[in-house]
Protein backbone atom coordinates (compact mmCIF):
# COMPACT_ATOMS: atom_id res chain seq x y z
CA UNK A 1 0.00 0.00 0.00
CA UNK A 2 0.87 3.66 -1.08
CA UNK A 3 2.25 5.42 2.28
CA UNK A 4 -0.28 8.40 2.62
CA UNK A 5 0.96 11.15 4.52
CA UNK A 6 -1.13 14.44 5.15
CA UNK A 7 0.71 18.07 5.41
CA UNK A 8 0.02 20.85 4.43
CA UNK A 9 1.81 22.19 0.81
CA UNK A 10 4.43 23.84 2.25
CA UNK A 11 5.33 20.98 4.44
CA UNK A 12 4.73 18.60 1.83
CA UNK A 13 7.68 20.84 -0.45
CA UNK A 14 9.57 20.80 2.26
CA UNK A 15 9.76 16.79 2.80
CA UNK A 16 9.63 16.10 -0.83
CA UNK A 17 12.50 18.60 -1.08
CA UNK A 18 14.78 17.08 1.36
CA UNK A 19 13.85 12.90 0.30
CA UNK A 20 15.39 14.26 -3.24
CA UNK A 21 18.32 16.09 -2.02
CA UNK A 22 19.41 13.59 0.54
CA UNK A 23 18.96 10.54 -2.24
CA UNK A 24 21.58 12.93 -4.83
CA UNK A 25 24.13 13.75 -1.94
CA UNK A 26 23.92 9.33 -1.73
CA UNK A 27 23.77 8.90 -5.62
CA UNK A 28 25.02 11.82 -7.59
CA UNK A 29 24.07 10.16 -10.47
CA UNK A 30 20.32 10.51 -9.18
CA UNK A 31 17.65 10.54 -12.16
CA UNK A 32 14.99 12.52 -11.21
CA UNK A 33 11.46 12.60 -12.78
CA UNK A 34 9.75 15.57 -12.98
CA UNK A 35 6.21 16.70 -13.30
CA UNK A 36 4.62 19.77 -15.10
CA UNK A 37 1.58 21.78 -13.46
CA UNK A 38 1.32 23.99 -10.09
CA UNK A 39 1.56 21.38 -7.89
CA UNK A 40 5.13 20.80 -7.43
CA UNK A 41 6.03 23.97 -8.02
CA UNK A 42 7.08 24.59 -4.40
CA UNK A 43 9.01 21.39 -4.09
CA UNK A 44 11.70 22.35 -7.08
CA UNK A 45 11.79 25.73 -5.07
CA UNK A 46 12.67 23.67 -1.63
CA UNK A 47 14.89 21.56 -3.63
CA UNK A 48 16.98 24.53 -5.33
CA UNK A 49 17.09 26.28 -1.77
CA UNK A 50 18.88 23.47 -0.12
CA UNK A 51 20.89 22.86 -2.59
CA UNK A 52 22.00 25.76 -2.39
CA UNK A 53 21.97 26.19 1.18
CA UNK A 54 24.18 22.44 1.69
CA UNK A 55 26.45 22.70 -1.59
CA UNK A 56 25.06 20.13 -3.07
CA UNK A 57 26.76 19.03 -6.24
CA UNK A 58 24.07 18.58 -8.72
CA UNK A 59 26.63 18.44 -11.90
CA UNK A 60 25.51 14.72 -12.75
CA UNK A 61 21.42 14.98 -11.47
CA UNK A 62 19.84 13.71 -14.78
CA UNK A 63 15.91 14.61 -14.74
CA UNK A 64 13.49 13.33 -16.91
CA UNK A 65 9.41 15.22 -17.76
CA UNK A 66 6.63 13.10 -18.16
CA UNK A 67 5.40 14.99 -20.73
CA UNK A 68 5.02 17.92 -23.36
CA UNK A 69 2.30 19.29 -25.93
CA UNK A 70 2.33 18.85 -29.17
CA UNK A 71 1.56 21.63 -31.66
CA UNK A 72 3.68 24.49 -29.87
CA UNK A 73 6.99 25.41 -30.18
CA UNK A 74 10.28 24.54 -27.59
CA UNK A 75 10.06 28.40 -27.36
CA UNK A 76 6.10 29.06 -26.04
CA UNK A 77 6.56 29.90 -22.42
CA UNK A 78 3.86 27.36 -22.06
CA UNK A 79 5.62 24.52 -23.32
CA UNK A 80 6.75 21.61 -20.95
CA UNK A 81 9.93 22.82 -21.98
CA UNK A 82 10.36 25.86 -21.21
CA UNK A 83 8.12 25.43 -17.67
CA UNK A 84 10.91 22.57 -16.74
CA UNK A 85 13.78 24.92 -18.16
CA UNK A 86 12.82 27.91 -15.58
CA UNK A 87 11.34 25.85 -12.70
CA UNK A 88 13.50 22.85 -12.88
CA UNK A 89 16.70 23.12 -14.67
CA UNK A 90 17.81 26.90 -14.06
CA UNK A 91 16.40 27.40 -10.61
CA UNK A 92 18.09 23.95 -9.26
CA UNK A 93 21.12 24.70 -11.44
CA UNK A 94 21.29 21.68 -13.68
CA UNK A 95 22.64 20.53 -16.29
CA UNK A 96 20.61 21.30 -19.40
CA UNK A 97 21.90 18.74 -21.41
CA UNK A 98 20.82 16.43 -18.19
CA UNK A 99 17.83 17.47 -19.01
CA UNK A 100 15.11 16.15 -21.11
CA UNK A 101 11.16 16.55 -21.89
CA UNK A 102 9.50 14.18 -25.12
CA UNK A 103 10.11 16.00 -28.54
CA UNK A 104 7.45 16.72 -29.90
CA UNK A 105 8.66 17.33 -32.94
CA UNK A 106 6.31 16.62 -35.86
CA UNK A 107 8.74 15.12 -38.33
CA UNK A 108 9.99 12.31 -35.67
CA UNK A 109 6.73 12.00 -34.11
CA UNK A 110 6.48 7.82 -35.16
CA UNK A 111 9.63 7.25 -33.41
CA UNK A 112 9.74 10.15 -30.34
CA UNK A 113 7.93 7.27 -27.82
CA UNK A 114 10.24 4.92 -28.16
CA UNK A 115 13.30 7.50 -28.29
CA UNK A 116 12.48 8.90 -25.00
CA UNK A 117 11.68 5.23 -23.34
CA UNK A 118 15.70 4.63 -24.38
CA UNK A 119 17.06 7.77 -23.18
CA UNK A 120 15.64 6.70 -19.38
CA UNK A 121 16.71 3.31 -19.92
CA UNK A 122 20.00 4.51 -20.64
CA UNK A 123 20.15 6.83 -18.10
CA UNK A 124 19.48 3.73 -16.06
CA UNK A 125 15.89 4.74 -15.36
CA UNK A 126 14.37 6.81 -13.24
CA UNK A 127 15.06 6.47 -9.41
CA UNK A 128 12.32 9.02 -7.96
CA UNK A 129 9.19 9.73 -10.21
CA UNK A 130 7.29 13.18 -8.88
CA UNK A 131 3.44 13.35 -10.04
CA UNK A 132 0.47 15.32 -10.06
CA UNK A 133 -2.70 14.17 -10.50
CA UNK A 134 -5.74 16.10 -12.98
CA UNK A 135 -9.05 16.06 -11.61
CA UNK A 136 -9.99 13.27 -14.13
CA UNK A 137 -7.42 11.49 -12.55
CA UNK A 138 -4.63 12.34 -15.03
CA UNK A 139 -1.05 11.01 -14.49
CA UNK A 140 1.46 12.59 -17.00
CA UNK A 141 -1.02 12.86 -19.80
CA UNK A 142 -2.77 9.78 -19.29
CA UNK A 143 -6.09 10.60 -19.67
CA UNK A 144 -8.69 7.95 -18.33
CA UNK A 145 -8.74 4.61 -21.11
CA UNK A 146 -4.86 5.16 -20.95
CA UNK A 147 -3.47 1.36 -20.94
CA UNK A 148 -1.74 0.36 -17.55
CA UNK A 149 0.69 -1.18 -19.56
CA UNK A 150 1.32 2.02 -22.31
CA UNK A 151 4.80 3.69 -23.20
CA UNK A 152 5.58 6.94 -24.48
CA UNK A 153 3.51 8.25 -26.77
CA UNK A 154 0.91 10.62 -28.56
CA UNK A 155 -2.57 11.48 -26.91
CA UNK A 156 -5.25 13.33 -27.05
CA UNK A 157 -6.61 15.85 -23.83
CA UNK A 158 -9.83 15.53 -22.39
CA UNK A 159 -12.23 18.97 -22.44
CA UNK A 160 -12.04 18.76 -18.59
CA UNK A 161 -7.88 19.10 -18.97
CA UNK A 162 -8.09 21.75 -21.83
CA UNK A 163 -10.56 23.56 -19.51
CA UNK A 164 -8.35 23.21 -16.74
CA UNK A 165 -5.10 23.96 -18.52
CA UNK A 166 -6.44 27.39 -20.12
CA UNK A 167 -5.49 29.39 -17.35
CA UNK A 168 -2.26 29.33 -17.95
CA UNK A 169 -3.18 30.37 -22.11
CA UNK A 170 -4.66 33.10 -23.37
CA UNK A 171 -7.80 31.01 -24.60
CA UNK A 172 -8.97 27.49 -24.43
CA UNK A 173 -8.92 27.46 -28.27
CA UNK A 174 -4.76 28.42 -27.41
CA UNK A 175 -4.39 25.11 -25.90
CA UNK A 176 -3.09 21.82 -27.35
CA UNK A 177 -5.39 18.87 -27.99
CA UNK A 178 -2.48 16.70 -28.29
CA UNK A 179 0.73 15.85 -26.51
CA UNK A 180 3.47 13.52 -25.92
CA UNK A 181 3.42 11.63 -22.71
CA UNK A 182 5.22 8.63 -20.54
CA UNK A 183 2.53 5.70 -20.92
CA UNK A 184 1.31 4.32 -17.34
CA UNK A 185 3.66 1.29 -17.92
CA UNK A 186 6.91 4.03 -18.15
CA UNK A 187 5.63 5.62 -14.47
CA UNK A 188 5.50 1.94 -13.16
CA UNK A 189 9.20 1.46 -13.67
CA UNK A 190 10.35 4.36 -12.20
CA UNK A 191 11.56 3.52 -8.66
CA UNK A 192 9.53 5.34 -6.14
CA UNK A 193 6.53 7.49 -7.17
CA UNK A 194 6.02 10.28 -5.32
CA UNK A 195 2.51 11.07 -5.31
CA UNK A 196 1.14 14.70 -4.47
CA UNK A 197 -2.21 16.59 -3.93
CA UNK A 198 -3.63 19.81 -2.56
CA UNK A 199 -6.95 21.70 -2.95
CA UNK A 200 -10.39 20.45 -2.81
CA UNK A 201 -10.95 19.77 -6.72
CA UNK A 202 -8.26 16.88 -5.85
CA UNK A 203 -10.03 14.90 -3.41
CA UNK A 204 -12.41 12.66 -5.37
CA UNK A 205 -9.02 11.72 -7.83
CA UNK A 206 -7.22 11.01 -4.85
CA UNK A 207 -9.85 8.64 -2.67
CA UNK A 208 -10.18 6.43 -6.24
CA UNK A 209 -6.50 6.67 -7.13
CA UNK A 210 -5.85 5.17 -3.75
CA UNK A 211 -8.30 3.44 -2.29
CA UNK A 212 -10.23 2.67 -5.61
CA UNK A 213 -10.38 -0.21 -8.16
CA UNK A 214 -7.31 -0.41 -10.54
CA UNK A 215 -8.71 0.78 -13.50
CA UNK A 216 -7.56 2.57 -16.46
CA UNK A 217 -10.76 5.20 -16.30
CA UNK A 218 -8.74 6.69 -13.67
CA UNK A 219 -4.84 6.32 -14.64
CA UNK A 220 -3.76 7.46 -11.60
CA UNK A 221 -4.98 4.11 -9.32
CA UNK A 222 -1.91 2.50 -11.34
CA UNK A 223 0.02 3.83 -8.32
CA UNK A 224 -1.24 0.96 -6.41
CA UNK A 225 0.61 -1.72 -8.57
CA UNK A 226 3.72 -0.57 -7.66
CA UNK A 227 5.71 -1.51 -4.63
CA UNK A 228 7.36 2.26 -3.54
CA UNK A 229 4.65 4.96 -3.52
CA UNK A 230 4.83 7.83 -1.35
CA UNK A 231 1.32 10.23 -1.73
CA UNK A 232 1.73 12.98 0.34
CA UNK A 233 -1.87 15.17 0.08
CA UNK A 234 -2.71 18.07 2.46
CA UNK A 235 -6.40 17.85 4.22
CA UNK A 236 -8.24 19.23 1.51
CA UNK A 237 -7.06 16.79 -1.13
CA UNK A 238 -7.03 13.35 1.41
CA UNK A 239 -10.78 14.83 2.58
CA UNK A 240 -12.39 11.99 0.75
CA UNK A 241 -10.06 9.16 2.05
CA UNK A 242 -12.17 6.48 3.54
CA UNK A 243 -9.01 5.51 5.99
CA UNK A 244 -8.08 8.93 6.51
CA UNK A 245 -7.69 8.28 9.99
CA UNK A 246 -5.78 5.14 10.08
CA UNK A 247 -3.20 6.70 7.00
CA UNK A 248 -2.65 9.85 9.78
CA UNK A 249 -2.29 7.02 13.20
CA UNK A 250 0.38 4.88 10.45
CA UNK A 251 2.52 8.13 10.00
CA UNK A 252 1.99 9.67 13.82
CA UNK A 253 3.28 5.84 14.89
CA UNK A 254 6.44 5.59 11.84
CA UNK A 255 9.74 4.22 13.49
CA UNK A 256 12.31 6.80 13.40
CA UNK A 257 14.17 4.63 11.03
CA UNK A 258 11.98 4.35 8.43
CA UNK A 259 12.20 6.61 5.08
CA UNK A 260 9.22 7.42 3.22
C1 LIG B 1 -1.21 18.56 -16.13
C2 LIG B 1 0.09 17.72 -16.25
C3 LIG B 1 0.18 16.67 -15.15
C4 LIG B 1 -0.25 17.34 -13.85
C5 LIG B 1 -1.71 17.62 -13.90
C6 LIG B 1 -2.23 18.42 -12.70
O1 LIG B 1 -1.99 18.61 -17.24
N1 LIG B 1 0.29 17.10 -17.52
O2 LIG B 1 1.50 16.14 -15.07
O3 LIG B 1 0.00 16.49 -12.76
O4 LIG B 1 -2.13 18.16 -15.12
O5 LIG B 1 -1.89 19.77 -12.79
P1 LIG B 1 -1.86 20.75 -11.52
O6 LIG B 1 -0.69 20.29 -10.70
O7 LIG B 1 -1.65 22.11 -12.07
O8 LIG B 1 -3.15 20.57 -10.84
Amino acid sequence: MAEIIIKSEQEAAEMAARTIVDAIKANPEFVLGVATGSTPIKVYAEIAKLVKAENVDVSKVKAFALDEYVGISKDHPESYYQVIKVNVTDQIGLRPENVNTPSPDIKTVATAGADYEAKIKAAGGVDLQILGIGRDGHVGFNEPGSSLASSTRIKTLTQETLEDNARFFDSIDDVPKHCITQGIGTILRAKHLLLLAFGESKAEAIAGALEGAVTSSLPGSAVQLHPHVTAIVDPAAGSKLKNLEYYKWVYENKPSWDAI
